[in-house]
C-alpha cells in the first residue's frame, strides 16, 4: 500500500489505463461524497453500492436489514461489487463499509485490477459523523462501543485490500478528493 504523499507513476498508468477506482473504508468516511467529487472530476460514472442494492430491491438498506438480515444484505452487497467490478467503462465504486468482510469480495477486488482506495478517519471523528445515520443499522445499539469494535475488527482488512490509504481527518470532501487523484496519478 502507498500512502498519498508518495504517488507512483504506475498508480497514475493504471488510471489511465482504465482501472475503476475502488472506494473502501468505515461508515461515515465519506466513500459517497468523495465519490461524487471523483465521478465528477475525472467524468466516470459513479456506481455506489447501497443505492444500487435499494435501487434493486426497491427497499432501504434498514428495510433488507430488517425483513431478511444481514445475510441477505451481504448476498447483493457481494452481487454488487462482482457487477461493478465487471464493467469495462472505468467507474468510481463508493463500497459499503463492511464489503471488506466477506473473502469472496476481498478475493474480487483482489482479482480484478481497480485501484482500491482506503478513506481512512480517527475512530473519535467518525462517531461524530455516523450519529444519525438511518441506513447504518449496525449502530442502533450503543453506537460508540459497536463502531470502536467494528473499526478494531475491520482496519487490518481495509490495510490489506488498499493500494493507497487517504487521511480524511479535518479535510473537506473535495480535499479528499484531490488526494485521491493524487495518490492514483
Ligand atoms: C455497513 C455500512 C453501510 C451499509 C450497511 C452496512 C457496514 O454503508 O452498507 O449499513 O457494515 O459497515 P456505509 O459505509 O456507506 O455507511
Amino acid at each position: 500500500m502507498i500512502e498519498a504523499s508518495r504517488a507512483g507513476v504506475a498508480r497514475s498508468e493504471k488510471i489511465l489505463d482504465g482501472s475503476h477506482i475502488v472506494l473502501i473504508g468505515m461508515m461515515g468516511s465519506g466513500k459517497s461524497s468523495v465519490g461524487r467529487v471523483l465521478s465528477a472530476r475525472l467524468e466516470r460514472p459513479l456506481f455506489d453500492s447501497d443505492e444500487i442494492i435499494e435501487e434493486r430491491t426497491g427497499r432501504t438498506i434498514r428495510e433488507i436489514w430488517e425483513l431478511e438480515g444481514e445475510p441477505a444484505f451481504r448476498e447483493l452487497e457481494t452481487q454488487t461489487l462482482a457487477d461493478n467490478l465487471e464493467r469495462a467503462e472505468p467507474s468510481v465504486i463508493a463500497t459499503g463499509g463492511g464489503v471488506v468482510l466477506s473473502e469472496r469480495n476481498r478475493k474480487l477486488l483482489v482479482d480484478s485490477d481497480a485501484h482500491v482506495v482506503w478513506l481512512m478517519l480517527d475512530v473519535e471523528l467518525l462517531l461524530e459523523r455516523v450519529r444519525n445515520g438511518a441506513h447504518r443499522p449496525l449502530l442502533d445499539d450503543d453506537p460508540e462501543t459497536r463502531l470502536r469494535r467494528i473499526f478494531e475488527e475491520r482496519e487490518p482488512l481495509y490495510r490489506e485490500m488498499a493500494d493507497a490509504m487517504v487521511s480524511v481527518d479535518n479535510r473537506s470532501v473535495l480535499d479528499v478528493a484531490k488526494a485521491v487523484l493524487r495518490c492514483c496519478g
